[in-house]
């Protein structure tokens, strides 16, 4: 059995107080609290998971305490507990922080459902949490982004899931589909940084698919690209987020930092022991064509094919979204911008093969376009 979580109880009111504790005591161990100040207090000195908390309490109010905990100890999760008609007072306590909320007088199959899967998330955030620092101690890299809070998205939290639990993925010789599930949930963490390449990574999954498509790339060739294009930003959880996040264009001391993510990259993943082909679609994916691309301004066909396709998918992905100085280009836009870089850039042969799929299937692009970048700022 696994150890019993804490949850601390905060209700100025015996009954629900008492009641709650009844019917959560032999599922967890139980704190509890009468007031915020108190509940405070008890947060410096017990070792919380979790708090419930009841929003109209006298002196320190719902809103206040839940506040207080989060800048404290923001990894307690916190329920609140609402009377009647004080929906609103629920929503804004969603927007400081608190992972759900339950209506007064409480069901007591639902708050155990809540309280279950509100556990569940943590415990695989915090896996995943180790996992990330782990990664970044086996490759001596320093990885800000695993030290910070992270928002979950609910679809987020459901891929960590699938990658994790799944019992056959647990088997020491691998399903490719395992892999991939987590590298899904590797880019989607990283992505959550910034809100302008929410889904970056699934976009230029699709697009790169699509040119795979085209040019017939054998089965395990497509295989490698599916991952590369996944993990290809993987090195920018090795970067400052005031870089990642800044609101414009890189000044050229941030653009120098900002290029390295294809070697942290690189260095990252050489532990988990993955293929070659992948290494070079993480390495490579910044190449030019013309061989005035980074880091090794490798040429033409010395650009591994796998890294020249997933170099035209990301910046189409790029070019057709919004970013923080630009409105997005329209697909015809995003066409003719191609274009004026084959040859320069991109591989020409790969940018007309991805052109003349791009016409074919106009609709279904916009959509998954769309579709995506519409998920934008849940987190
Ligand atoms: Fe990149």
């Amino acid at each position: 059995m696994e150890d019993k979580a804490t949850i601390l109880i905060v209700d100025d009111e015996l009954g629900p107080r008492e009641s709650l504790n009844m019917v959560l005591k032999s599922f967890y161990n139980i704190c509890m609290a009468d007031s915020g100040v108190k509940a405070l207090e008890m947060i410096k000195g017990e070792d919380i998971d979790l708090a419930i908390l009841d929003l109209k309490m006298p002196g320190l109010q719902g809103i206040d305490t839940l506040r207080e905990i989060k800048k404290e100890r923001p990894e307690i999760e916190v329920i609140i507990l609402t009377g009647y008609g004080t929906l609103k007072t629920a929503v804004d306590g969603i927007r400081y922080g608190a992972s759900d909320y339950l209506m007064k007088p409480f069901n007591v199959v639902e708050i155990i459902a809540v309280i279950r899967k509100i556990l569940e998330k943590k415990r695989f955030y915090n896996e995943f949490k180790t996992f990330l620092k782990e990664l970044g101690s086996r490759s001596g890299i320093d990885l800000p982004h695993a030290k910070r809070q992270v928002n979950w998205d609910h679809s987020l939290f459901e891929m960590i899931k699938e990658a994790m639990i799944r019992p056959s993925d647990r088997t020491e010789d691998d399903g490719s589909h395992n892999y991939i599930e987590f590298v899904k949930v590797l880019a989607n963490t990283l992505e959550n940084k910034d809100p302008y390449t929410h889904g970056h990574s699934s976009r230029v999954n699709y697009f790169s698919n699509l040119i795979a498509q085209k040019i017939s790339l054998c089965a395990e060739e497509r295989d490698y690209l599916q991952i590369g294009t996944y993990l290809h930003d993987i090195g920018k959880v090795g970067i400052d987020n005031k870089i990642i996040l800044k609101d414009g264009k890189f000044n050229e001391q941030e653009l120098e930092i900002a290029r390295r993510h294809p070697e942290i990259g690189v260095e990252l993943v050489k532990s988990m022991g993955i293929s070659h082909q992948i290494i070079s679609v993480i390495r490579h994916h910044h190449e030019f064509f013309d061989g005035t691309g980074h880091p090794d301004g490798l040429k033409g066909e010395e650009i591994p094919l796998l890294a020249r396709i997933v170099s035209i998918a990301d910046s189409f992905d790029a070019m057709t979204t919004d970013r923080p100085y630009r409105k997005a280009f329209s697909i015809e836009e995003a066409i003719l911008e191609l274009r004026r870089c084959a040859g320069t850039q991109f591989d020409p042969i790969l940018v007309e093969s991805f052109i003349e799929i791009i016409n074919e299937k106009n609709e279904s692009i916009q959509r998954q376009i769309q579709q995506t970048v519409s998920k934008v700022g849940v987190g």
